[in-house]
């Protein structure tokens, strides 16, 4: 087999032409043509422009939040901060000490977040949530002390001031009731008082995008957006808060970070042009229909089930493997990691993780079957860089500084092997000339939170002096 590069648009190599041909056609809708993108990056352009109005004649699916958050770390960051980072299966705890603007010293604990509490009633949800905080405080030996704390919440909200955020929607894998709606702060207090003993005051609340934002403008002062590329996907940037017409008379900062919650692109419809039949299975089968259209397109928490979907296809089809083929109606039998690591064949000229995988299913198989999978595997990757690349550019051209820093955290960037290469690519596409370059924020959304307690004593010292 022939190793391929990242950078190319993925080919099929069949045996049989007729095949070949059958199930390039049957894929055609997962490649984006030139115009479809053209439409996509208008369409973004016009969403955010309604995001962003006063008075839209029609509503946007982009929230285009206000973080509250109107500067960036300085250097002058000093003292203990608690830090909090709920958003998938792990919840963390964060301690951190900044001495002079640069960390110290900083203790992480991981803690399960079982399917009932993700599931379960909203104040069981933040019940657990101090009950992980006092193990830590006294597993750390914390206790006897006032915290600051920065509380990271990875789901739609809606900002009131940067320590009030009501939760727009549930997403990923979230859906407790009683929280949509209401101040997660809020929530947060009341069950560290239910909890007892615990001497916390929680001053900010953000996105993890805004957080790796801030992690990233720590890492390089140039830095001016942030996105995550994990489970679920989002970005943000520093926009001029004279150009946020709903805002105008409100603020009196020059710039604040907006929160886009991009993953809800489309949900109003106007991406529906490129949606294939796999998305709508994906999105059907997933804990909230109908939702979050553009971060499920690609974002590792539906990568490996649009995959799935797409091999069952062909399979039923008489396309792909002779077979075992039943497990393929399984939700969740192939995750991203598994995509990932196919990818990873294609760019060796190997199928070594391709076979582990069909194995690991007990799928009947030959050569073509396997070169199908890497195909897949690549046209649906492509299409995911190819849609958050789009997004990014025109970031990048609304911004135009001379230089922008996008950090990024998150498994996608991390560890798919397309992602990063072909990013650098699309985003040259979209906006060229412009410089740029992508920097693993790793942690941001834990250490960003601890940052932005910090911010917000700045903030608040200044404000009351
Ligand atoms: C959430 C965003 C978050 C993103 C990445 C999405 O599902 O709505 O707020 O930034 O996931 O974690």
């Amino acid at each position: 087999m022939v190793a391929t590069s990242p950078l190319e648009l993925p080919t099929l190599t069949v045996s049989d032409p007729v095949r070949r041909k059958k199930i390039l056609e049957r894929l055609s809708p997962l490649i984006l043509t030139p115009g479809q993108q053209q439409k996509i990056h208008d369409i973004f352009l016009d969403e955010m422009r309604l995001g962003l109005a006063a008075k839209p004649e029609k509503e946007s699916s982009l929230l285009m939040a206000n973080t509250f958050i109107p500067e960036l770390p300085d250097g002058t960051e000093n003292g203990e901060y608690l830090a909090l980072d709920l958003g998938g299966t792990h919840f963390r705890v964060i301690y951190a000490h900044m001495k002079n603007g640069k960390f110290d010293e900083e203790i992480v604990d991981y803690y399960h977040v079982p399917s009932e509490k993700r599931l379960g009633p909203g104040e069981e949800l933040f019940d657990f949530l101090a009950e992980c905080i006092a193990n830590f405080i006294q597993k750390r030996q914390l206790g006897g002390r006032n915290f600051q704390l920065g509380f990271t919440f990875s789901f739609p909200m809606i900002q009131k001031s940067l320590d009030v955020g009501i939760l727009v929607s549930w997403t990923k894998s979230f859906n407790c009731p009683g929280v949509v709606g209401e101040d997660a702060v809020r929530m947060l207090n009341d069950a560290i008082k239910r909890q007892g003993g615990l001497d916390i005051t929680v001053t900010a609340i953000l996105n993890d995008t805004t957080g790796t934002l801030v992690m990233g403008a720590y890492l390089d002062k140039r830095c001016a957006m942030g996105m995550i590329l994990g489970t679920g996907c989002n970005g943000c940037y520093i926009e001029k808060v004279e150009r946020i017409e709903k805002w105008l008379g409100k603020h009196k900062e020059s710039e604040v970070i907006i929160d886009i919650e991009w993953g809800s692109f489309g949900d109003n419809g106007v991406l529906d042009f490129i949606r294939t039949q796999w998305d709508d299975a994906v999105d059907n089968q997933s804990l909230l229909v109908h939702s979050y259209t553009f971060e499920k397109y690609f974002a590792g928490k539906y990568l490996g089930d649009l995959f799935r979907e797409v091999l069952l296809t062909l399979a039923k089809e008489g396309l792909f493997c002779s077979g075992g083929i039943d497990i393929l109606n399984t939700h969740g039998a192939i995750t991203a990691t598994n995509v990932s690591n196919i990818e990873s064949d294609s760019f060796k000229g190997v199928t070594d993780e391709t076979k582990a995988v069909f194995d690991n299913l007990n799928l009947i198989y030959d050569d073509d079957d396997l070169h199908i999978a890497l195909y897949v595997a690549g046209i649906l990757s492509y299409r995911g860089v190819l849609l958050v690349s789009l997004l990014s550019g025109i970031l990048l051209e609304r911004m135009k500084h001379d230089h922008c820093t996008i950090a990024i955290d998150g498994s996608l960037f991390q560890h798919h092997p397309r992602f990063r290469p072909l990013m650098e690519k699309f985003i040259s596409d979209t906006a060229p000339g412009r410089s740029f370059d992508l920097r693993l924020a790793h942690d941001g959304s834990g250490k960003g939170a601890a940052l932005t307690a910090s911010i917000a004593e700045r903030l608040k010292k200044r404000s009351s002096r």
